[in-house]
């Protein structure tokens, strides 16, 4: 690898744009190349970046011979494409969920690990500081056994924003609120709360919206440290409400809203003094790209430093991968009949 880390981006859509913003922005790395499977997008990404743009992902691959290649893609597309990538030697970071179908993403982990090529998957919440030092409180056993951890993502969705893109929304390469927006809570979840053994109920519907998949919905879990919670999840709520997670166990609670610890204590002691400052991030309640990008930001500088040092980034395939295992389990309760991904 030379120097200067050679980067390339397939999907110049809504996230790749915002991607190719940052990596602009990042020293000692340049970018060689991008790719759009639509003409129009590929062009005006080459434009504005003076790059060269490719329609043909597998050609892209092998004439812009990236050292990695960042993935924002429908997210049916996402495990296939990595491997691509991972195949060649290319370390793959990719958009969240790492795909929609958890046997490809098992792939793809073991393609990577095949390849000794690092793999990242972006779920930005987890940059943020004060939410690291919960964490670390929880996995250290400081709020004591874990009893209850809930999420709440109650956010709103045009019909415009499911019919101008076709893979919005479908089983193919979407799936519905819980796998597209409700995904960054589910692995928020996890991460505090540990892994979920079970998915006890599960109710979702098309409510409000035309899609195939589902634009509500309310699931019961059961965590494999016995603790319980509830996932609601929407792209029905207008105005917006907040994304919310709430944990407690016998020592203590939190509350997060997005990234933000909005309440933290243990042993009845308030500690949200000792927390370090936060970190803005906002969720894109109503508009999937009125978020900041701090977040994105820390995630990709981390994912070059893992590159360049031969380590794992922050969130690594393994890491993602559950919160697409929690998805599969909440689609096989509410859908038993459906099949998600291409
Ligand atoms: N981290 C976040 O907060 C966040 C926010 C929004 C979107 N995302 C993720 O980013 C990904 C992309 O979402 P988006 O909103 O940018 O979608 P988008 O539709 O705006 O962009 C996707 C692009 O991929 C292109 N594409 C489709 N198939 C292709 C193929 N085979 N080869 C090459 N290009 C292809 C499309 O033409 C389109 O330009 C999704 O996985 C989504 O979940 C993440």
């Amino acid at each position: 690898m030379t120097d200067k880390l050679r980067i390339g981006l397939v999907g110049c859509g809504g996230m790749g744009n915002e991607h190719l913003k940052l990596i602009a922005r990042i020293p000692h790395v340049s970018l060689v190349g991008v790719c759009d499977q639509r003409e129009a997008r590929a062009q005006r990404m080459r434009a504005q970046h003076q790059v060269q743009a490719w329609l043909d992902y597998e050609k892209f691959l092998d004439e812009a011979k990236p050292d990695i290649v960042h993935i924002c893609s429908p997210s049916g597309l996402h495990a296939l494409q990595g491997i691509s990538a991972a195949e060649r030697g290319i370390h793959v970071l990719c958009e969240k969920p790492l795909d929609i179908d958890l046997k490809k993403v098992d792939r793809l982990i073991a393609v990577c690990d095949k390849m000794d090529v690092r793999l990242g998957c972006i779920f930005q919440r987890r940059m943020s500081a004060a939410a690291g030092v919960v964490q670390r409180t929880i996995a250290e056993g400081g709020m004591g056994r874990i009893l209850s951890c809930s999420v709440s993502v109650k956010w709103w969705r045009t019909q415009h924003y499911y019919d101008k893109d076709d893979w919005r929304g479908t089983w193919a390469l979407d799936g519905g609120a819980f796998s597209n927006q409700g995904i960054h809570s589910l692995d928020q979840m996890i991460w505090l709360a540990g892994p979920v053994a079970e998915v006890e109920y599960a109710h979702l519907e098309t409510a409000s919206h035309q899609l195939e998949a589902e634009d509500m919905g309310i699931v019961v879990v059961r965590f494999a440290n016995g603790a319980r919670g509830t996932i609601e999840v929407t792209t029905c709520c207008q105005p917006d409400l907040s994304t919310r997670l709430e944990i407690y166990g016998t020592n203590g609670s939190a509350a997060l809203q997005d990234a933000t610890v909005v309440r933290f204590g243990l042993n009845g002691e308030d500690l949200m003094h000792t927390l370090p400052p936060k970190m803005e991030q906002t969720g894109g309640g109503s508009d999937p790209f009125a978020i900041s990008l701090a977040g994105h930001d820390a995630q990709i500088r981390d994912f070059y430093a893992a590159v360049r040092e031969h380590r794992a980034p922050l969130v690594d395939g393994r890491e993602a991968r559950p919160s697409v295992e929690l998805l599969t389990m909440i689609y096989a309760k509410a859908f038993p009949n459906i099949k998600l991904g291409v």
